[in-house]
């Protein structure tokens, strides 16, 4: 006999994160789960009422906690109702999930070690005094999440990317406004002083079922990078054959203060869960999308 199937409640599933989980776990790997993921308007996840009857109606084994206000510029707009969401929604979710028992799974953000001098790949257990309003809500949300529900796990998300368009409206990425602006032969200029992990989401979704059996606490959770932006596509650029000479250097932003998310992967590799190194995966990606892309052509 198989295994049981197990109930899986997403959040945020019209969302970049969110809808990519539901095409995975509700459809390629459909036989271990049964997904639920309602709506904004289903679940408001600011009110604990709402929250409760999703969880009374499904109640999961397992949640992906992805409804946020993830747009950093409306939560410096709106820091208030981006606080209702991403701190006491994502608190809510956490309580309700100790409630029923289910393993509760938080995206997190890179965010958190913005403002940080440090210059090596950020450890989970630093001190933080995160820069900007999403920063201090994420590390807000980790501490009350941890509090109401210790076995919940935080993951801390870098910046996200997919080769393919989802659904319509999607907002950009950095894979797909790459593609766009390569195209129409526009200059591509990318920070120096920036530095981050891009990371395929897809590998992201992949290993959040693995996720499921880490003890609770705090994850650096993607893509391990080392160079700055600029290196980044530059390094991409080589391993592709492609002209660099339309690369231009940003010198500007965060010159005052360069900025280092880039995180440190052991505390999840000790877990046995491992992510492709950036430019690695940008590369393979790459090479698939223009071998797709070269096919479209060719049969249409
Ligand atoms: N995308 C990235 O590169 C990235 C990087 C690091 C971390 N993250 C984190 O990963 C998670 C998912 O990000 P994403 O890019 O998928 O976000 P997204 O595309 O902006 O989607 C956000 C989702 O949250 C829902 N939502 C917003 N407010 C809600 C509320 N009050 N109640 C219920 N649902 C609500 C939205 O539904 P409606 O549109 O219907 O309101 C939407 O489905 C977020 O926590 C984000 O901070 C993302």
């Amino acid at each position: 006999m198989g295994e049981q199937r197990k109930r899986l409640l997403v959040t945020g599933a019209s969302g970049f994160l969110g809808s990519r989980i539901v095409l995975f776990y509700g459809k390629q790997v459909q036989y271990r789960y049964d997904v639920y993921a309602p709506s904004h308007k289903e679940m408001e996840i600011t009110e604990r009422e709402s929250v409760e009857q999703a969880f009374c109606r499904f109640r999961p084994d397992y949640v992906i906690h992805c409804a946020a206000v993830s747009d950093v510029r409306a939560c410096e707009k709106e820091p208030e109702r981006s606080w209702k969401i991403n701190v006491d929604g994502s608190r809510n979710i956490a309580e309700a999930s100790a409630r029923y028992h289910a393993k509760c799974l938080i995206a997190g953000s890179d965010q958190v070690y913005f403002g940080s001098r440090k210059k090596e790949p950020h450890r989970e257990d630093e001190t933080l005094y995160p820069q900007n309003v999403y920063g201090r809500e994420k590390l807000g949300a980790e501490e009350e999440c941890l509090d109401v529900n210790p076995k919940c796990v935080l993951l801390r998300l870098s910046w996200m990317y997919d080769v393919r368009t989802v659904r319509e409206k999607e907002h950009g990425d950095f894979f797909r406004t790459l593609a766009l602006k390569r195209k129409v032969l526009e200059p591509l200029e990318y920070p120096v002083y920036d530095r981050r992990g891009i990371t395929d989401v897809n590998e992201v979704v992949g290993n959040l079922e693995k996720a499921f059996m880490l003890k609770g606490g705090v994850y650096n959770f993607g893509s391990p990078n080392d160079r700055n932006t600029y290196e980044t596509v530059r390094a991409l650029f080589e391993a592709l054959e492609w002209d660099t000479a339309r690369l231009i250097k940003n010198e500007e932003s965060f010159a005052g203060e360069p900025r280092n998310l880039c995180m440190d992967l052991s505390k999840i590799q000790e877990h046995g869960i491992f992510f492709r190194p950036t430019v690695r995966a940008l590369t393979e990606n790459c090479r698939h999308y223009c071998i797709d892309r070269e096919k479209e052509r060719r049969f249409s």
